[in-house]
């Protein structure tokens, strides 16, 4: 969507993946499902739920913007959102819009549970265009679980799109919403972009290599760096995944160009995609049960095989210079090893 916002993937922090329902004004800076109260007013405006958000949405949304930070809501494209614990805006768009735009939201998750039998394309369109005509920049993520294929279609409605149903916090999971969502690469660019769910990373339901893995693949695939864990209690192990500077770098280049998996040969995969100025980002991804060599061949990357490049490793940051034709490493059981190669 043209309206200057997601220039690169969004980021930030978003409550469902570890609170669900269970959250108050006091766990801040942004809201999922479960924040209204369950009806609207006499005046049919939406209201915040007054034993969970006394304060109101405005007063949050003035506060997260004194942090220096952006407040998003959740809301719903259908009669109710999806806990069914508050109202959504079928038929609303354009005063829930401006009731948005009065709090000071600066970001709209749009779920798509209790649709009235209705496909999501009018629905969707119908918020997209009440928020353009709100007066306030409003990111809009559409939330849709890849119902119709909006990949092909919502590049003029939002800044993102949700290619598939929910992530669970496990590796089945979160590898087959990886494939999934590759197949939409061609897609996505500055202003939209695929989205394969928030990240599960600190949620305990995945060893420390495979959320390694989880937001590697996310960042190369410039999917939403969207926090889903308590923050407030996250381990180190959590912490220096989520605030690797190297791979969050990756995700937000300006070239905005989604990685995608290049090579497959069983469980052993490459996936890559282009930089700005010049560089190539690698994701060497062992996906079998046991240790193993994968090599990443300069023509499925990208690079002519003459290609010299200094290869640096993300999450060691470790430089090898001088390397050219293929890199070959060595990955162990559900890990990776990321890379950004510069050409000299
Ligand atoms: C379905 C969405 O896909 C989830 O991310 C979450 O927003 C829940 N609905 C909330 O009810």
């Amino acid at each position: 969507l043209e309206n200057g916002l997601g220039r690169a993937p969004q980021m930030g922090w978003n409550s469902w993946n570890h609170f669900a329902c269970n959250i108050n004004e006091d766990i801040i800076r942004q809201i999922d499902d479960c924040w209204a109260a369950y009806d609207r007013d006499s005046q049919g405006n939406l209201v915040a739920n007054p034993s969970t958000f006394p304060s109101g949405i405005k007063v949050l949304a003035d506060y997260v913007h004194g942090k220096g930070l952006k407040l998003g809501v959740y809301g719903d494209a259908g009669s109710r959102t999806c806990s069914n614990k508050m109202p959504g805006s079928l038929g609303y768009e354009e005063q829930d819009a401006k009731t948005f735009a009065s709090w000071g939201v600066d970001y709209l998750k749009y779920d798509n549970c209790n649709d009235q039998g209705l496909s999501p394309q009018p629905r969707y369109i119908n918020m997209s265009k009440a928020l353009l005509k709100s007066g306030r920049d409003i990111f809009f993520s559409l939330c849709e679980w890849g119902v119709n294929d909006p990949a092909t279609w919502a590049s003029g409605v939002g800044n993102g799109w949700r290619t598939t149903g929910d992530i669970q916090d496990n590796w089945g999971s979160m590898t087959a919403i990886a494939d999934t969502n590759d197949k939409w690469a061609s897609y996505a660019g500055p202003g939209g972009w695929n989205d394969p769910d928030m990240l599960e990373v600190g949620n305990g339901g995945m060893t420390t290599e495979e959320y390694r893995s989880h937001f590697s693949i996310w960042a190369l695939a410039k999917a939403p760096l969207l926090i889903g864990c308590d923050i407030r209690s996250m381990s180190n192990d959590t912490k220096e995944i989520l605030s690797n500077q190297n791979v969050i770098a990756v995700n937000q280049d300006e070239l905005g160009v989604q990685g995608h998996k290049v090579q497959q040969d069983g469980d052993e995969e490459v996936w890559a995609g282009p930089l700005s100025g010049g560089r190539v980002a690698v994701v060497l991804w062992n996906r079998g049960s046991a240790e193993a060599s994968i090599t990443a061949n300069w023509n499925s990357i990208g690079l002519n095989a003459s290609t010299v490049v200094d290869a640096h490793n993300l999450w060691t940051n470790e430089i090898t210079s001088s390397v050219q034709g293929e890199l070959k490493e060595t990955v162990d059981t559900h890990a990776c090893k990321m890379y950004v190669l510069t050409p000299k």
